[in-house]
């Protein structure tokens, strides 16, 4: 069976950046360590004035074609995925393929687009759709240009205000892939909730610490569901595990809880218990479930200090958090982000064709709520595209706001609001957002 995966990525995120602990913390009155520490991240990325989902997803694909050669009849679907669409009917899909066709001779005309929602899982849906359609043979030998774009704000005052973040990752998916090959073996786990939401509102409803709980539950029974058609995952099958990333403390904890799953009935179950002097505790050996649940609560603290464990921790999950640590929440972008964010690792460690052949173990979630898990193995040209990546300069030339400054920005981005600023970027050969069309829609056009 021919190889069906991710063929390049590119990944743009917005020009703008928010200091989490020396900026956002102060005028909030909170230790800076709540957000290095606790909730993982440094900063946030948020789009200059001029910017926003269609022209981060533009300018991400537009690199990807350039870079790749690839003109607009090579491809035969363009899958957005957001959770910030400001179109009900329209999908952003054709927005970006408008302006892609501004600027190539050709044009999409023969090309399905779409717009794929479910809070952030979309992103790893609409993979599945390009996969789908490629090994249904109705591909035509075309390959299928996925965009996960969001611009993830919360409403001024929200808990999660500080996991904000805004980009978009732009992913070619084809046959005889150059960085991942994608498993057909999948798990799910998906049930009606309601942990954050946006009922025909801009900004999410969000019940923070639930969607903590629902994010672990739905993440295990994915894993489970996985398992029980991929076989068991052992700690030694996966050499990074990217997760959906809404800020990089919950991956902590997911990973935790991971962990404890692959281990049990294994040699590092032994191991482990050798070292912290305890076996993971089984529900039949406890009179209750509360009894049962204390009883876990207390196995994981000691596994979260257990050597074992910390350098799986240190070698599987942290690489994955590095991106997302310095631009926040991507939404449908960040598990995608997280890919990303191991390949570099794994190129910056000196890996080259001894990296080919392993296994990426991948999980995402969107809220709602499902989680997703599959596998992916790496591709001999894994190395040559990651090292194609431009997010390291494009992360460097942010600018840096202000406190005010941010405050005018999340206000220009809130659709309720009409204030106009200054752009704090000078937009240089790339997509800008121009302003409103006589049908109220939003326009844009290439600067050079
Ligand atoms: N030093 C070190 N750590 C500190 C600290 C300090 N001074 N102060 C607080 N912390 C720690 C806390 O102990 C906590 O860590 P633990 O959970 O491991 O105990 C962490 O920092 C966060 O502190 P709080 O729980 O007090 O923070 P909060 O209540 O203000 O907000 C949140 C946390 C509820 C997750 C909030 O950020 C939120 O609502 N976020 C949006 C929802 C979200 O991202 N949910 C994740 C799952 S849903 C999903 O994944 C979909 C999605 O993308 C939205």
């Amino acid at each position: 069976m021919t190889a069906v995966g991710i063929d390049a990525i590119e990944i743009r995120t917005g020009k703008l950046r928010l200091d989490l602990p020396n900026t956002f913390a102060p005028k909030k009155g909170e230790d800076p360590e709540k957000y290095t520490k606790g909730l993982g991240l440094e900063a946030s990325s948020f789009p200059d004035v001029y910017e926003d989902i269609v022209t981060m997803g533009a300018n991400a694909a537009k690199r990807l074609m350039d870079r790749k050669g690839i003109a607009p009849e090579d491809v035969g679907r363009i899958d957005v995925a957001t959770e910030s669409a400001f179109d009900h009917a329209k999908p952003v899909s054709t927005y970006i393929a408008g302006c892609l066709e501004q600027v190539y001779d050709g044009d999409f005309r023969h090309a399905n687009k779409g717009e794929r929602k479910f809070a952030c899982v979309a992103g790893t849906q609409a993979i599945d759709d390009a996969y789908n359609w490629i090994r249904a043979g109705r591909n035509r030998g075309r390959s299928a240009l996925v965009i996960a774009t969001d611009t993830a704000l919360y409403e001024r005052g929200d808990p999660g205000e500080a996991t904000q973040g805004a980009g978009a990752v732009a992913m070619l998916v084809d046959e005889d892939p150059s960085i991942v090959e994608l498993s057909t073996d999948q798990g799910y786990g998906s049930m009606d909730e309601t942990d954050f939401l946006k009922p025909n509102q801009q900004f999410p409803s969000v019940d923070g610490k639930r969607s903590v709980q629902v994010y672990l539950s739905r993440m295990r029974e994915a894993l489970e569901d996985y398992e029980a058609v991929a076989g068991p995952v052992g700690v030694e099958d996966v050499s990074y595990a990217p997760f959906h990333t809404p800020f990089p403390g919950m991956v902590r904890k997911a990973g935790l809880f991971a962990y404890r799953h692959i281990t049990r009935d294994s040699p590092v179950e032994d191991e482990i218990a050798a070292a912290i002097g305890r076996r993971q505790p089984r529900e039949d050996e406890y009179d209750s479930r509360e009894a049962y649940e204390e009883a876990i609560r207390e196995y994981m603290d000691e596994l979260k200090g257990a050597e074992q464990y910390r350098e799986w921790y240190a070698e599987t999950i942290e690489p994955t958090l590095e991106l997302s640590r310095v631009v926040g929440n991507w939404y449908t972008g960040s598990v995608h982000l997280a890919r990303a964010s191991a390949l570099r690792h794994a190129a910056a460690r000196g890996l080259d064709s001894e990296f080919v052949g392993r296994r990426l173990l991948v999980g995402s979630y969107g809220s709602g709520a499902q989680a997703e898990i599959h596998a992916e193995t790496v591709r001999d040209g894994w190395r040559e595209e990651i090292e194609a990546l431009d997010i390291d300069d494009q992360l460097e030339s942010r600018y840096d706001l202000a406190f005010e400054e941010y405050e005018q920005v999340h206000d220009v981005h809130d659709f309720d609001k009409s204030v106009e600023v200054e752009e704090l970027t000078a937009p240089e050969a790339e997509f800008v957002f121009t302003g409103w069309g006589r049908m109220n829609e939003r326009t844009y056009e290439y600067v050079e």
